[in-house]
């Protein structure tokens, strides 16, 4: 592979689209190929190994495609897999972590929520991180079955939606946090509603943007950035039905666009 070749990212489902938005922000010269795990979504409740094993296949499927680096774009899928992906792996693997550091350092309150999956909350990694900044301000975490399934059906700002992120941000506002990490990468696509919720002075922290720029960096060390500036194409693949999750792609990342099924060997 080479600087010209492709960028591999991928999530459960479609919540990582929120990451390929900043990936594409940041980078427009860098051709990106998506896979939307979403046979497989939620991710939260699966066990560790099964998570592997999804992130094995699909990273060998979009190596297979040439991608020059991979973007784990799922906070579940870091905790259980990045470190063997690394293991296994030559190529940049690039990981989401819950934005806990920059909330505890800044919060007013002194108290912080983390909304994020049972898996990412009960992670070994995320104990380190709560532990650490622990220190600095109280960290109240929260996790939110059902909301990924919402988000994967399209609904952002149904009924069901609504229902479901007001019992999860309630105890946090009770509690006097000023400052909520969305630790799922699924969840930017629901802060107008967070919003309406927390109301204007509590800061939404989505840690998208500053992976965008870790992986600019990455690239960048390698020497494995694009020469081209913009007018990069990006690319769809989703391990469900297609004209289920096409459509919901096409909404999340608005545009109409192309997704083709992952090859059944890699599902
Ligand atoms: N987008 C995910 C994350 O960042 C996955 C959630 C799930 O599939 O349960 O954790």
């Amino acid at each position: 592979m080479t600087a010209t070749s492709p960028i591999g990212v991928f999530d459960s489902g479609v919540g990582g689209l929120s990451v390929l938005r900043d990936i594409r922000n940041e980078l427009p010269g860098e051709d990106l190929l998506y896979v939307a795990d979403s046979l497989h979504a939620p991710y939260g409740d699966k066990s560790p190994e099964f998570i592997q094993s999804r992130a094995l296949a699909i990273t060998e499927f979009l190596l297979g495609q040439q991608a020059k680096a991979i973007v784990v774009a799922c906070n579940t899928a870091t905790s259980a897999a990045a470190a063997l992906l690394r293991a296994r792996f030559s190529v940049p693997i690039i990981a989401m972590e819950p934005a806990v550091k920059p909330a505890a350092l800044s919060t007013q309150t002194g108290v912080v929520g983390v909304l994020a999956t049972r898996g990412t909350l009960s992670s070994e990694n995320f104990t380190k991180l709560a532990t650490r900044f622990g220190e600095h301000a109280e960290i109240l975490v929260q996790p939110c079955p059902g909301l990924v399934e919402q988000i994967e059906t399209g609904d952002l700002a149904g009924e069901k939606t609504k229902v479901l992120l007001k019992q999860y941000l309630q105890p946090l506002l009770d509690n006097k946090t000023d400052t909520i990490v969305l630790g799922c990468t699924h969840y930017p696509f629901l802060i107008p509603l967070i919003r309406e919720f927390v109301g204007p002075k509590v800061t939404i922290i989505d840690p998208a943007p500053a992976v965008a720029r870790e992986l600019h960096r990455r690239l960048a060390g390698a020497n494995l950035l694009s020469p081209r500036l913009d007018g990069a194409s990006q690319y769809f693949w989703t391990s469900a039905p297609v004209d289920k999750t096409g459509p919901i792609i096409a909404q999340l990342w608005g545009a109409r666009l192309k997704v083709k099924s992952l090859p059944v060997e890699f599902c």
